[in-house]
């Protein structure tokens, strides 16, 4: 579903040169769960960023249902980010002033929802949980609460592709398993490919798939 081939991304600021993915090559399967591993500074945010065309390599390619993500251009570029890809961030990005509803919606607030839009949304947020917290602020919800808005919202667009990197980063071990399965079962359900940024190796099962990076490069 994803293939990487031979992707190098050098990061620069000012003078320094940070060569933080090295000629990375990898196929994740579709509608599979799979994670991106390794340790601080190892470049998975990068490889993440890359996938969900947040920023472009340096070079090598990523192909994304055998359409490469270089070939698109800028519009195209818009349109796979908004509404292919669904992003899960560590800090949940939730807008502050918005109920949970509001935030799941937040997307679309500006072009204007539609009733269907608004009734879709309410069930996400009933799926994963939040039934009786949608008009809730983000001051109001436990960090697990917040995430499962941030998944919820992923989730309206009914995106091709969910990246999530450290999901569960800030949160204790328990609510950190509720998330991890919510993902599984929103990804079961929508048959969404899931690739995770994650140090919680806990939660990772024999079918997953597994990519470990160490300096940049394939550890194993
Ligand atoms: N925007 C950036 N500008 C400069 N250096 C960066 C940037 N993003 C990441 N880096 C550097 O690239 C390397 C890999 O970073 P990152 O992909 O965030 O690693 P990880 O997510 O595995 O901790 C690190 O050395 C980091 O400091
Ligand atoms: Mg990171």
């Amino acid at each position: 579903m994803i293939e990487v081939r031979n992707v190098e991304k050098i990061h620069q600021t000012g003078e320094t040169e940070v060569r933080a993915l090295q000629g990375v090559s990898c196929n994740f399967p579709g509608q599979v769960f799979s994670f991106i591993l390794g340790p601080s500074g190892s470049g998975k945010s990068t490889l993440l960023y890359l996938m969900g065309a947040l920023d472009k390599p340096t070079s090598g390619e990523i192909f994304v249902q055998n359409r490469s993500l270089s070939t698109l251009n800028r519009t195209e570029r818009d349109t796979y980010r908004r509404e292919k890809v669904g992003f899960v961030f560590q800090n949940f990005n939730l807008l502050k002033n918005l109920n949970a509803l509001e935030n799941v919606l937040a997307p679309y607030l500006p072009l204007g929802v539609s009733t269907e839009q608004k009734k879709r949304a309410e069930e996400l947020l009933k799926q994963v949980g939040l039934g009786q917290r949608i008009t809730h602020r983000p001051s109001q919800l436990s960090g697990g609460e917040q995430q499962r808005v941030a998944i919820a919202r992923a989730l309206l667009k009914r995106p091709l592709l969910i990246l999530a990197d450290e999901p569960t980063g800030e949160l204790d071990t328990q609510t950190g398993a509720e998330i991890f399965q919510c993902l599984r079962d929103v990804s079961d359900q929508y048959k969404t490919t899931v690739v995770i940024v994650t140090h919680d190796e806990r939660y990772i099962r024999d079918t997953d798939f597994i990519l470990r990076l160490r300096d940049g490069k394939i550890a194993e």
